[in-house]
């Protein structure tokens, strides 16, 4: 196989989003478009991948990072000139060149697969990936002679009202012999009606001086869309939910509503798990078999085990085991990790906190910078009082512990293995194993207290 490179296009600023974030940054479930683009190209064996930056460089490399090298487009003179900023990097290269605009987030190297094939077989200088769109507005149209081979690619603001009526669009990719588009793009001129280098004109040039031009035509004009507005990114986001979504579905995943199920490109779910409507997925999470996900939950790089319930929770950067139930709304901050058979009820707040097999905070508690162990009670209430406006302290509730209701357990301090904690009790000094605290006022009943009272 010839080696194979790819650039990405991602230096405009892009000024249709209306946005303060860079175009090419703005994310499509969960991901920036331009990592979408990068990952799919990182699947096509390629030898180099070069992103071309620009409007917020930085940026964009701290999100890539090394999954790219990089070449600066210090002006947004066009797209060829774009291309033509990683002539440094490639070249001196031999083979075929792949360039992507980091505006087409719903790309796939499938393909991108497909359209090498075409350009292979036709032994061809450069292969667009042409689409037919239902309306072609503001892509360039591919304009093809008598003999049905493309002729040129003519941008949206200089076509001619004919022009115009062409429905088959450039979607922005194409490959390219390598030598063929660095020796060229040097030919390409401004002259046009936005006084830009088009990278498209090379095709024009290529023919002019009769080497072979092709199409690949994908018959999805849907993973093609180029977003250059808002508009285009509730689409974009859209058709992306829905492929993430199919591809999980098909998996063995139950979707209640997959239309309203948001579901990160990195989520990993086991076969009869069940999400429910209005759940969101952010990121890395990982979730086992047989799970049910309730309505409107909210889960962020974390593992879910196995048989799990969540109903109406946030979890966020945690681990839950097996078996376990939590909420309704129940807050799984940072750092938690929750083992089997675990119980987190209604309204309970964990952060930074461990939770052993078969542990229960059933009812209205928070419980933060924690070590909980095996088969522990946490009475309704119980609280952790972590911090004292400077620092955080640990709290240690040892197996088999009994937390009685309404306890505010002041850190750092231990509850002893077995040890019981009276209702309503303020713990400020360590429990000894097996034994019974209480720590609260003693009940003074005053006799006749009230009839008294009304009497004067
Ligand atoms: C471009 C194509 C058009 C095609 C459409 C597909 C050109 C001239 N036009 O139009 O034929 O139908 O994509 O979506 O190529 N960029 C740079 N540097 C620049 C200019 C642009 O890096 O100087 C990048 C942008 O960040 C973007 C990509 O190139 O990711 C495409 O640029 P954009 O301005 O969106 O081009 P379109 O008008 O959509
Ligand atoms: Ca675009």
């Amino acid at each position: 196989m010839d080696k194979r490179f790819a650039v990405v296009l991602a230096a405009g600023q892009g000024t249709r989003m209306k946005s303060k974030l860079y175009k090419v940054l703005h994310p499509v479930c969960g991901k920036p478009m331009v990592e979408h683009v990068v990952d799919e190209a990182l699947k096509l064996s390629l030898t180099k991948l070069v992103t071309i930056v620009g409007h917020g460089a930085e940026d964009v490399k701290k999100q890539l990072g090394k999954k790219s090298e990089y070449a600066l487009q210090a002006e947004q003179l066009g797209t060829a000139h774009a291309v033509k900023q990683a002539k440094s990097i490639l070249a001196d290269e031999k083979g075929t060149t792949i360039v992507i605009c980091g505006d087409t987030p719903l790309l796939t190297a499938e393909t991108m697969e497909a359209m090498l094939r075409e350009h292979q077989e036709k032994g061809a200088k450069v292969t667009i990936l042409t689409a037919v769109a239902e309306d072609p507005t503001g892509y360039g149209r591919i304009i093809r002679n008598e003999n049905g081979d493309v002729a040129k690619i003519v941008e949206h603001k200089d076509a001619t009202d004919e022009e115009r009526l062409v429905k088959e669009i450039n979607t922005g990719t194409y490959c390219f012999d390598n030598e063929a588009l660095f020796r060229t793009i040097e030919q390409v001129s401004n002259d046009n009606v936005q006084g830009e280098y088009y990278l498209p004109d090379v095709i024009e040039i290529l023919k002019n001086q009769g080497e072979t031009v092709a199409a690949y035509q994908t018959d999805n004009f849907q993973e093609t869309l180029g977003v250059n507005d808002r508009v285009a990114l509730s689409q974009a986001e859209r058709y992306m939910k829905r492929r993430i979504n199919k591809r999980h579905m098909q998996n063995g995943v139950s979707l209640i509503d997959p239309d309203h199920t948001y579901i990160s490109p990195e989520a990993v779910i086991g076969r009869d798990t069940v999400i429910y409507p209005g759940t969101v997925i952010k990121g890395r999470v990982v979730i086992g078999e047989d799970t049910v996900i309730g309505q409107n939950s909210e889960l962020e790089n974390s593992t879910i085990g196995s048989r799990t319930v969540i109903k109406q929770s946030v979890i966020v950067d945690s681990e839950i085991g097996d078996d376990v139930t939590i909420g309704p709304f129940a807050h799984i901050r940072p750092d938690s990790k929750i083992g089997n058979q675990v119980r987190i009820g209604n309204f309970v707040e964990v952060k930074k906190a461990q939770f052993g097999d078969r542990s229960k905070a059933s009812h209205l508690s928070y419980i933060g910078d924690a070590e909980i162990g095996t088969d522990v009670n946490l009475g309704c209430g119980s609280i952790t009082v972590n911090y004292d406006g400077k620092n955080k302290f640990m709290t240690k509730v040892e197996d088999g512990a009994f937390v009685g209701c309404n306890s505010n357990l002041i850190a750092p301090v231990t509850i002893g293995k077995g040890a019981y904690v009276a209702a309503g009790s303020t713990i400020t000094d360590d429990v000894p194993g097996q034994a019974l605290s209480i720590a609260r006022a003693r009940q003074v009943n005053k006799e006749d207290y009230a009839k008294n009272k009304h009497k004067k």
